[in-house]
């Protein structure tokens, strides 16, 4: 009988009985005391406990069910599973052990088929009730009727909730299936007494105190499993021979190219990948991720140990979403969620196992070397700092550290252990401080990097890729989604979204699920290794657990490439024009530019400039390759790759090389070929500091774009020049000529206009000193200075005077200028001497010429007098001479 035939006739056999069929409810429960769901009861606790009241009392599931705290037996024995399906009964208040007890037989051995003569049941040491109904209603022999401990027949769900006796159905296998001791019976923990169903009556709740109380009403919950079932009634010696299993089986033998039945530690390989395949497989579906806690954590565990059985049977590449694939296309129909999903979960468990792999690798070399170490010295406990160091550096987990250990016969020393973490927890929290980020943001990114490890960037390799939604920020807090018009940060096990960092700008694009689409603004680290998408959510809506299309801007993207391996290039022409010294300072790289700052101390040239642009231009031409590969930091260094001084280089870094000409450590992006940047143009050259200058360029459209620019600008000269452009430079010189020619025409009619002046319209003062000297004197308006001296130099001669003053107020000033004739000034006058005691006047001073002095002052009130003062200057200096 196949597993689905057994699944279908119990749920039909308790339909036909007035039960209500109900779904299967998710693997992670709507109970916040439990982690994942692990009995069918767990979607029925509120009616147990009378909190909830359900429209049935009675009710008949296949629940799915992971368990792990049998995690070591798994493969191991024939029933251990940590992936199951559990077939169930359900009587809310309903009926009880009368009913519930005959109809589990009925089914079994009516239904079923089973040989009643190997049937045993067992029931709690005080329940008498329940052992008469077997005895007297059932027709079970006494022999095969057992009463035992509460170990055994008492059930709970935890340490708090609803909980009773309870009484289980066995099938006795056969003594092979035994462990061989004569004590063997119901109860021993070996194969032989197969525990199929067991029935629990849920009559009290136990509270936090552990004490009992009897439940408003008597329950039933029953679990019958159906791996079990199938495995007795197909005569299958373990639950991996099924029908359904035993294809989960072949796939993970096929994938390994190892048989099943070849070796007793392949086939507990095997079985635990087969098993934890299923697992995986379910948990994903339903939602949860992997993550450093809670059920995250069993899943990663689970991810784990199915990697490296995987491993242990010779499987080197990424397998477990060929498993995956098995599990859902045989369970896909009973369990849809898992076709529904199925994208997500290969993309989930695709990208643990990647993470996990490299983990591993390193990890067993190390631990290998420790234990042989440890061995050689005889030693029992693999040290503290051993373990620490396979945790905190290799990312090696804790337990599988451990199970090594056992299976070595080894132990772990977890108290120096546990010394050293929390050393290490302080020290990462003061690291993140310092590198800037308040403690309480940090503390939501820090447990993102806690949970999921650091985020993974494949914008290397594609601009375009399917990540799962691994956590949601909206305000410093994690939220489970986000709606239209939110800001929210985004956290995905995969971006090709290259996130701001060594003066490359962060990529935007979007992030769309089916229900609704986010816009990328920005991607930047909020903490090393951690890519946050920070989201404005356009439409629809954006939740955690799904998988999503994450797709950056490519066209901004390639802007931006091009603008990248431009500095490189750059940073080769400027050093061979200006020499080795002229090392890169700084970049910022973004799709509309390139900003290069280097050292070189003084401004370059216009031919310098000009051969940095040319010989960039031609390396651009030539269409070289450009290469990036990750190496170690010795080897990079060694093959003289240029690092960034100041700059901290991890272990392994990524060289970018531009065919022979430049080699550099880089993370960012780059074009594939040099021909890809299309045209490099420098457009600017300044300094910003001692010794440092900066360099801005344009390359592929964006230096299209400034060429088209100034051609426009050339364009528009042309035709207020009305010329072709070609023709432009002579028009300017023309024009220049030009202007040239009005200016010197202009001063002529400057002079022609004050000679007009000498004429008429000027108001003088006359008057006259010893040997009949002449003195004239005027305030005149808004002269400007070339003008007053040529005004008086005219007056001097056209009126025969031999001192001329003329004052004029001109920018808000006033202005004055004092000329001699030749006479007074071989007769010892000095026009200077004169302005200087006039200008004192008008609050200045004045200079010049002993014929022709000018000056003036901010006092232009006193202009008359100044003036005055400078003609009986003169009218005293020549009384003397006489
Ligand atoms: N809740 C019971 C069990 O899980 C039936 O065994």
């Amino acid at each position: 009988m196949k597993s689905d035939d057994i699944r279908a006739r119990f749920l039909d056999y308790f339909q036909r009985r007035d039960h209500r069929l109900v779904m299967s409810s998710s693997l992670i429960p709507d109970d916040p005391t439990l982690l994942v769901t692990n009995a069918g009861m767990v979607q029925f606790k509120p009616y147990f406990l009378g909190s909830e009241k359900p429209e049935f009392t009675r009710a008949t599931t296949c629940q799915k069910c992971v368990r792990t705290t049998d995690i070591e037996k798994v493969g191991h024995t024939a029933r251990h599973l940590t992936f199951f399906e559990m077939l169930g009964n359900f009587s809310f208040g309903d009926y009880y052990k009368r009913e519930a007890i005959p109809w589990g037989w009925e089914f079994l051995t009516v239904d079923m088929g089973l040989d009643r003569e190997r049937l045993y049941c067992s029931v709690f040491t005080e329940d008498d009730e329940a052992y008469d109904i077997w005895k007297d209603v059932v027709g079970v022999p006494e022999e095969r009727l057992v009463r035992l401990g509460a170990e055994d027949n008492f059930w709970d769900m935890g340490t708090t909730g609803p909980c009773g006796p309870c009484s289980e159905i066995l099938y006795d296998q056969g003594e092979e299936y035994g462990c061989g001791d004569p004590g063997c019976r119901v109860g021993c923990d070996c194969d032989r007494y197969l525990e199929l169903w067991n029935l629990v009556f849920m009559q009290y709740h136990r509270d936090e105190k552990g004490e009992l109380h009897p439940l408003p009403s008597k329950n039933i919950d029953t679990g019958l499993g159906l791996e079990r079932l199938a495995s007795v009634l197909q005569g299958a010696p373990n639950n991996f021979e099924t029908d359904t299993m035993a294809e989960v089986l072949h796939a993970a033998s096929h994938l390994s190219g190892v048989d099943y039945g070849s070796g007793e530690e392949s086939d507990i390989s095997l079985k635990i990948v087969a098993d934890h395949s299923r697992a995986v497989t379910f948990m994903v579906a339903d939602g949860v991720l992997p993550s450093n806690e809670d059920r995250g954590y069993i899943l990663r565990r689970l991810v784990r140990r199915a990697v490296r059985h995987g491993r242990l049977l010779g499987i080197t590449d990424v397998f477990l979403p060929r498993m995956v694939e098995t599990v859902i296309e045989i369970m896909g129909d009973a369990y849809p969620e898992l076709k529904q999903n199925s994208a997500f979960i290969d993309a989930i468990i695709h990208s643990e196992e990647e993470r996990f792999s490299q983990t591993l690798r390193s990890g067993l070399v190390y631990l290998e070397e420790a234990v042989s170490d440890l061995k050689s010295r005889g030693g029992k406990v693999i040290p503290g700092d051993v373990v620490f160091h396979l945790h905190d550096t290799l990312g090696f987990p804790l337990e599988l550290t451990r199970e090594l250990a056992r299976e070595r016969g080894l132990e772990l020393e977890e108290e120096g252990f546990a010394v050293l973490m929390e050393g290490q927890r302080e020290r990462a929290r003061a690291a993140r401080i310092e590198e800037g980020y308040a403690p309480q943001v940090l503390e939501i990114y820090s447990e993102i990097l806690d949970n999921y490890g650091e985020s993974r960037f494949t914008g290397y390799e594609t601009v375009s890729d399917k990540a799962a939604v691994l956590a949601i920020v909206n305000g410093g807090h994690a939220v489970a989604s986000a709606a239209p018009g939110e800001e929210v940060e985004v956290f995905l096990d995969r971006t090709p979204f290259y996130g701001e960092m060594g003066g490359q700008v962060g990529d935007t694009g979007t992030i769309s699920s089916p229900a609704g689409v986010a816009e990328v603004i920005e991607t930047f680290h909020p903490a090393r290794g951690l890519i946050s998408h920070r989201c404005r959510i356009a439409h629809g809506e954006i939740k955690i657990s799904e998988t999503v299309e994450a797709s950056v801007d490519a066209e901004r993207r390639n802007a931006i490439r091009r603008n990248h391996t431009a500095t490189h290039i750059v940073h080769w022409a400027l050093r061979q024009v200006l020499g080795d010294h002229a090392k890169q300072a700084g970049s910022l790289v973004d799709p509309g530019r390139l900003r290069f700052d280097f050292t070189h101390f003084q401004p370059l040239s216009r031919d310098e400039l000009a051969r940095v642009e040319e010989l960039s231009n031609r390396k651009v031409i030539e269409d070289l390759p450009v290469r990036a590969y990750v190496t170690t930091y010795d080897y990079a260094i060694s093959i003289n790759a240029v690092a960034l001084f100041g700059e901290k280089y991890e272990d392994y870094v990524r060289v970018v090389e531009v065919d022979e000409i430049s080699r550099e450590l880089c993370g960012g992006t780059h074009v594939g070929r040099t021909g890809e940047i299309g045209l490099l143009v420098i457009a600017g050259e300044s300094g910003i500091g001692a010794n440092m200058r900066r360099i801005e360029a344009f390359t592929g459209m964006g230096a299209y774009a400034y060429f088209h620019r100034r051609q426009e600008m050339l364009n528009d000269m042309a035709e207020k020049l009305k010329a072709e452009v070609n023709r432009l430079p002579d028009r300017i010189d023309r024009v220049l000529q030009r202007v040239k020619e009005l200016e010197s025409a202009m001063k002529k009619r400057g002079r022609e206009e004050a000679a007009s002046l000498v004429d008429g319209g000027i108001d003088w003062k006359e008057s006259e000193a010893a040997g009949g000297v002449k003195i004239l004197t005027a305030a005149v308006d808004g002269l400007a200075a070339q003008d007053l001296r040529e005004l008086a130099e005219r007056t001097l001669t056209g009126r025969a005077a031999g001192v001329v003053g003329i004052a004029t107020i001109h920018g808000g000033k006033a202005n004055m200028v004092v000329a001699l004739s030749k006479e007074l000034t071989g007769a010892g006058l000095d026009a200077v001497e004169l302005m200087r005691k006039a200008g004192r006047l008008l609050g200045g001073g004045g200079g010049g010429r002993p014929d022709m002095a000018v000056g003036g002052g901010s006092d232009t009130s006193r202009m008359d007098e100044a003036l005055a003062v400078m003609a009986e200057e003169v009218k005293r200096a020549l009384e003397g001479h006489a």
